[in-house]
């Protein structure tokens, strides 16, 4: 697969998923990664532009989002030749580094609509109208330009520096957004950026999907003889692939893309974890085969991870104690099974949150991440975004319900069971609750407008009155989201006559006294509890 060619900085402005999508929509694929992970980053990968994006700080304020230390915002550095936009605070952080001056003026603040006059000679506004319809929000100004710089576009009645561009037209700012559909020629503006950089299509899904199947077949094609045939060069390896898979999203596109070239050759294996929730294993039964998969195995294995994940409540030792036993199974199947290649759909997002990259990024351990395995692992779908996959599954063709599917993380249930022990009874309570939620907010047509939804039982036992009797019981966690790449999140507020109807619902459990509703957004929550 391509090396990704544009890294979007995001400074925490709402709009920065927005800038990755237009530019997917422009046909280039994009990276969205938070300051403090971009030097990692950098050190492996060289795009050909950087978006610097919006964010509510001003530059001013202690504390504000600066620069990372190896992104070259002079443009001088021959090993460092990207060009950079910044947006809004993009282009006052530039300002502000490069020399320039970053003001808020009492009188002149843009909120909404406006409009730009542009310099249409300048290769950013190229195909633009002289005067543009633009959308803004700040209070903060650049009023000085850095040394070597002009300004390319100014707004309102003082001709407010809108737009700014150094000499050799390497780092440019702009003032307003231009991936807000209000900015009417955002996208045009979008492109030029993308032509000036000479970032190439590399968004297809179909070509997306040919690439990873010609990658696997490459890496599972052995060019010398296997040990124990006497292949020719080039000829297939008949050893086996076996992919984990879990009915969701990742792993089923990930069978829909191997099953077509490696045939009978790929066993996928599910595990049944005991942290499944409700109707789930149907499901993943019934995607499996949509998948087109030949040879599929079910291992149940819910009284193993239950004994092993119930010794402790700390979130990373479940996790861990759910590796062990994920991992130890999966060894035998691939034994079984005479695989020399274990597959499994771990995503772009999965390996940042794992410490993959970045020195102090290490969030969780995904359970499928950094597995030391006597076999060669291989994760074809590692630089890709959710919602990239779910395109390249409506590619294939598979059914709505497995590309619109939320995620559910590889532990399960495990993970929403938070600061008390591990029991067949709670998970039963947890999987009972969380159905009981999915099927309000499907009534209420809600479910749609979720990324994720998470119900957990807290290790809080406090009194309550029921029925005239007091008692202690225990509480739920209710929380949804709305994100469409889990590296940010927004918490979703229920209207107040679903809030009603869950926690009615769920307190009708004779344990349950208590429901909350947590809206943090991620940072600085994650999405699951633990
Ligand atoms: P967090 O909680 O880190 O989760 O914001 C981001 C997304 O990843 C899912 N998740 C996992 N998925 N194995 C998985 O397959 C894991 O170990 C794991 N941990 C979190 C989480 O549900 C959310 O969608």
């Amino acid at each position: 697969m391509n090396d990704i060619q544009i890294l979007i900085v995001d400074y925490g402005s709402q709009y920065t998923l927005v800038i990755g999508r237009t530019l997917r929509e422009l046909g280039v694929r994009s990276i969205i990664l938070p300051p403090n992970k971009v030097d990692r980053w950098l050190k492996d990968n060289t795009p050909k532009a950087v978006i610097l994006s919006g964010s509510h700080w001003s530059v001013h304020n202690e504390g504000a989002p600066g620069i990372p230390k190896s992104l070259d915002i002079t443009g001088q550095n021959k090993n460092k030749q990207y060009f950079i936009l910044g947006i809004c605070y993009g282009m006052q952080l530039l300002a502000h580094k490069l020399g320039g001056i970053v003001e808020r003026p009492l009188t002149y603040r843009e909120y909404g609509p406006a409009k730009v006059n542009v310099n249409t000679k300048h290769p950013l506004f190229k195909n633009i109208k002289e005067k543009t319809e633009v959308w803004a929000s700040h209070g903060d100004t650049v009023t000085k330009l850095p040394k070597d710089f002009s300004t390319i576009a100014v707004s309102g009645k003082n001709n407010a520096i809108s737009s700014m561009s150094n000499k050799s037209n390497r780092i440019m700012g702009i003032q307003f957004h231009p991936e807000v559909v209000d900015t009417k020629e955002g996208k045009k503006i979008l492109q030029n950026f993308l032509n000036i950089s000479d970032c190439q299509k590399d968004w297809d899904p179909k070509n997306l999907i040919h690439e990873i199947q010609k990658e696997v077949l490459d890496i599972v094609t052995s060019s010398q003889p296997s040990p124990d045939r006497r292949g020719r060069k080039g000829e297939v390896n008949k050893k086996n692939v076996v992919l984990g898979v879990s009915g969701g999203v990742d792993s089923t596109t990930l069978a829909a893309i191997l099953a077509p070239v490696l045939g009978k050759r790929l066993i996928c294996v599910a595990i049944d974890t005991g942290g499944l929730r409700a109707n789930e294993l149907t499901e993943l039964k019934k995607n499996t085969k949509s998948a087109g998969v030949k040879n599929l195995v079910v291992i149940p294995a819910g009284d193993e991870f239950i004994k092993n994940i119930g010794l402790t409540i700390d979130g990373e030792e479940k996790r861990m104690k759910f590796r062990e036993v994920y991992k130890r199974i999966f060894e035998e199947q691939i034994a079984k099974y005479d695989a020399s290649f274990i597959a499994q759909g771990t995503l772009a997002t999965d390996i940042i949150e794992s410490g993959k990259i970045g020195k102090s990024a290490m969030i969780k351990t995904h359970h499928n991440v950094g597995l030391a395995w006597k076999v060669q692992d291989l994760h074809p779908l590692r630089n890709l975004f959710k919602y990239e996959v779910r395109e390249l599954a409506r590619a294939l063709n598979l059914p709505k319900t497995v590309y619109e599917r939320n995620p559910f993380p590889g532990p399960g249930l495990y993970l929403r069971i938070v600061g008390t022990p591990v029991s067949k009874e709670n998970i039963e309570l947890v999987r009972e609750a969380d159905k009981t939620v999915a099927d309000i907010l499907k009534k209420h047509d809600i479910a749609k407008d979720i990324s994720q939804l998470i119900v957990a039982l807290l290790g809080i036992n406090s009194v309550g009155v029921k029925g005239d009797e007091r008692v202690y019981g225990h509480s739920l966690a209710i929380r949804a989201v709305q994100t469409s790449d889990f590296m940010t999140a927004k918490g979703y507020y229920f209207p107040q006559a679903v809030v009603d109807e869950i926690t009615s619902a769920l307190t009708k459990h004779k344990n349950i006294v208590r429901v909350f509703f947590d809206m943090t957004p991620k940072p600085p929550a994650t999405t699951e509890f633990e």
